[in-house]
């Protein structure tokens, strides 16, 4: 897709970036996560470690975006800091994100703050995860622990990150997320999500000023000749029940990436030849455009924001190439009607892609000694369509920021 004019988004568009705990701080070593990385004979190619060392340098990373232009930044608490053993609440982890809502504002980011992104305490991982009978209830008591942190300062929460994704990888141990595809979501798990999601927005509820929502994994759906039901039928329990159970909500968020072709025995490989990225997925920037539409119409009208969307190479240009057609498909989207809230970038940093470091999907990378910061040129990119609120002519070259 290219542009041949320029694209104004609407006032106070939020323009911003994000990342998970897990795949940044570094040395998360309470969660079901880290547990599974050193637990040999996982497969698990690379563990987590330091990460990007973000849980002492969130201000550089913070800074960084915000220089650019940005004017967001969504980023997830770590439960297994803030409940290290189930009951008992470290006031340190509760006043350490505290300080990150707080170096938001000094910024000029606004926050979202992601109260579960997949990672669990490992006490929560031993007594059976989402399958525990009381998994609800403590879902909903760390939120209660949580509110410390977003009932003052912050106006987005996002309940859980791609509970869809959550309820296909519940209790399963693929070693490398990103590029196990994607196997039947777990019905049961998926009401569990749904429960755990309408809990924690009752306890956030007593912070009225808040916006609450979850993330969704859109996938894009595309049907082969023929296969429109095949395709109605293995989309519903992937995306569409979670797109439902959000109807009512003050917002959803659409994560999307790339699209996935049904055939009449489902999911069919990528075509040959076909450009893929560092996870192995079609390059596909209308992913975003097709997800948003079909959130909108889903949830009935319930406002978009886009929580995640970015892509993993090691060709900068190419990730300029993607989001400036993600944007494209996203302004027309809104064009024809769709009420979209924001565009936050998946991912600030190169990070932790859930079980090695190869796939890229940062605007800023790092260095693996040292953890020096280097901001790639997308940054600057995307941080100038930010200041101008607007998406300039396909053909304008993009420098050195
Ligand atoms: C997740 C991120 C992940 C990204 C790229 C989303 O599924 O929320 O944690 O890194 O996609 O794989």
């Amino acid at each position: 897709m290219t542009t041949t004019a320029t694209l104004a988004f609407p006032e106070g568009f939020a323009w911003g970036a994000a990342t998970a705990a897990h795949q940044v701080e570094g040395n998360t070593v309470n969660n079901d996560w880290w547990a599974r990385e050193h637990t040999p004979g996982s497969g698990i190619a690379e563990p987590s470690g330091d990460a990007c060392d973000s849980y002492h340098r969130y201000r550089e990373d913070m800074a960084l975006l915000a220089d650019a232009g940005l004017n967001a930044y969504r980023f997830s608490l770590e439960w297994s800091r803030i409940e290290p053993e189930e009951g008992f609440v470290s006031r340190a982890a509760i006043d350490h994100y505290r300080r990150m809502v707080a170096a938001c504002h000094e910024f000029g980011l606004t926050p979202m703050v992601t109260m579960l992104h997949f990672t669990v305490p490992r006490w929560m991982d031993a007594r059976g995860g989402w399958r525990h009978p009381d998994a609800v209830d403590r879902f909903a008591r760390f939120t209660e622990f949580s509110l410390p942190i977003v009932a003052d300062g912050v106006d987005w929460v996002c309940t859980i990150n791609e509970p869809n994704i959550v309820s296909m990888i519940h209790g399963r141990r693929e070693t490398d997320l990103v590029a196990s595809g994607l196997p039947a979501p777990d019905e049961a798990i998926s009401e569990v999500m749904r429960q755990a999601h309408v809990r924690s927005r009752q306890v956030l509820g007593s912070a009225p000023a808040l916006r609450t929502g979850w993330s969704v994994a859109t996938q894009a759906f595309h049907a082969e000749p023929g296969c429109e039901q095949q395709t109605r039928d293995y989309g519903y329990p992937r995306e569409d029940f979670f797109l439902d159970a959000a109807r009512g909500d003050d917002w959803v968020g659409v994560q999307a990436y790339t699209r996935t072709f049904i055939g009449p025995d489902g999911p069919r490989p990528i075509p040959e030849g076909t450009e893929t990225t560092l996870t192995g997925w079609e390059y596909f920037p209308p992913a975003l455009g097709i997800g948003v539409r079909n959130a909108w119409a889903r949830t009935g009208g319930v406002p978009v924001f886009v929580t995640e969307n970015g892509i993993a190479t090691a060709d900068d240009q190419r990730r300029i190439d993607y989001t400036r057609g993600a944007l494209t498909g996203l302004h027309q989207a809104m064009s024809d009607g769709v009420d979209v809230l924001g565009y936050l970038h998946w991912s600030a940093l190169d990070n932790y892609e859930w079980g090695s470091y190869r796939p890229t999907f940062g605007l800023i990378a790092w260095d693996r000694q040292t953890f020096a910061r280097h901001p790639k040129n997308s940054l600057g990119w995307l941080g100038r369509v930010a200041r101008a609120n607007a998406l300039g002519p396909a053909d304008e070259r993009v420098g050195t920021p």
